[in-house]
């Protein structure tokens, strides 16, 4: 099939929900949250109007912590109590003139890569005991599992309730259900655990249909998932991520988001790389590749996209979405200007200085070394 710029710019249905076209923006932390959480009118009012009026088909946000003990990274938001969504509801409304693209809260808890910052709320929570952060997924114990689910659901009934139009569950990045899914860190020797990936994908697939049940049908179900840890010889392979992308489906996951890495992977295999030149692009795409051949949902393919050529293959290849981050870090308007022929190549140089930003909220900080916002 021949394919062209046009190519990119047609609308894909997700579930209830439709992209406008088929650029997504990848789930990329803000650091613009207080420590309890709630998010920064400024910062994120910046971030995603910015991102809002410069054209991509769809808005992942920053993941979001279910939990306070779930907390990956400092300044990260939450969507922990109701007083978040009631911090996101206007930030969202001011969002809904400036796009058609649809508004999805990532949804996360950290396990073993996460950190607690600030005290509220006060970790281990009487009525739904988690452990402390950090806590890896092998000392969990049975109820603590389980209080995940509800943990969860209820960050999703949450998300509706600010005016979100669905969640991804971040299953990816050796998080808490990434780190669950894989062999090289899920150790557990009872049924939330061990050899058996049926076993591992238990508490995952449990969550998803958690979520589900609570979310209205006019609410889409997201996934990121590894399609490989690049930890031989027992982390995640793109087979057995394949089969868990199936049995997601069966579970009523309306796309798949197809990642990679975890905390050992090291920068080089980890989901976010250096990229200098066109033929380091797509690093990922086999495994959204081996995705897409066993399941019948769109798919998404991110990693290293920042030339319009390198876009175009993976949908050549009958991929639904290609995900961006980094570029639209630092130009939030790269869909705008590929689609009025003003760019064919992201000015992002893959420098990774947006990561863990020191201080300030998240910007491009080649363009920006100072904090934006005062
Ligand atoms: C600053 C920054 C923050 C990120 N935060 C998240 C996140 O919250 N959730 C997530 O799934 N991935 C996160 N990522 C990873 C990206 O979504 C994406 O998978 C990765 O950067 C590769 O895509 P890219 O080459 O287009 O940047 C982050 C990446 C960056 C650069
Ligand atoms: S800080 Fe570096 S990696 Fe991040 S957007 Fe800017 S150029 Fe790209």
């Amino acid at each position: 099939m021949h394919m062209n710029v046009e190519s990119i710019f047609h609308p894909v249905a997700i579930g209830p929900l439709t992209a406008t076209n088929r650029l997504i923006r990848s789930a990329t932390g803000e650091a613009a949250a207080d420590l309890a959480g709630l998010p920064l009118a400024a910062p994120m009012s910046r971030i995603y109007g910015d991102l809002a009026r410069g054209g991509v088909g769809l808005i992942i946000f920053g993941h979001a912590f279910v939990h306070a003990n779930g907390r990956a990274s400092a300044r990260q938001s939450g969507l922990s109590a109701d007083a978040h969504a009631a911090a996101w509801k206007p930030l969202l409304a001011a969002l809904r003139p400036l796009t058609r693209a649809p508004l999805v809260a990532q949804l996360n808890y950290a396990g073993r890569q996460g950190y607690f910052r600030g005290a509220v709320p006060a970790p281990n929570d009487p009525a739904a005991p988690l452990p402390p952060p950090g806590t890896a997924l092998n000392d969990f114990t049975d109820k603590q599992l389980e209080n995940l689910i509800p943990a969860f659901a209820d960050a999703a009934v949450r998300a509706v309730a600010a005016g979100f139009d669905g969640v991804q569950l971040h299953l990816a990045h050796g998080y808490l259900l990434s780190e669950c899914l894989s062999a090289h860190t899920n150790k557990r020797s009872d049924s939330w655990g061990g050899p058996d990936p049926a076993n591992r994908r238990r508490l995952p697939l449990k969550i998803v249909e958690a979520v589900r049940r609570k979310l209205p049908a006019d609410k889409a179900l997201l996934v990121k998932l590894n399609g490989s840890d690049f930890l031989p010889p027992d982390g995640i392979e793109p087979d057995e991520a394949a089969e868990t992308a199936a049995q997601l489906e069966a579970a009523g996951v309306q796309m798949i988001e197809v990642s990679c890495g975890m905390m050992e992977s090291g920068a080089g295999l980890g989901a976010a790389r250096p990229v200098h030149q066109p033929e380091e692009e797509a690093y990922l795409l086999p495994l959204a590749t081996a995705v897409a051949a066993r399941v019948h949902i769109p798919v998404a393919t991110v990693g290293g996209y920042k030339t319009t050529p390198v876009i175009l293959r993976p949908i050549g290849e009958g991929l639904d979405l290609v995900s961006l981050s980094r570029a639209l870090v630092r130009e939030p308007d790269f869909p705008a200007k590929i689609q009025s022929g003003r760019s064919h190549e992201a000015r992002c140089i893959s420098c990774n200085k947006c990561f863990g930003i020191p201080e300030g909220a998240l910007r491009c900080m080649v363009d920006h070394p100072q904090p934006i916002e005062a």
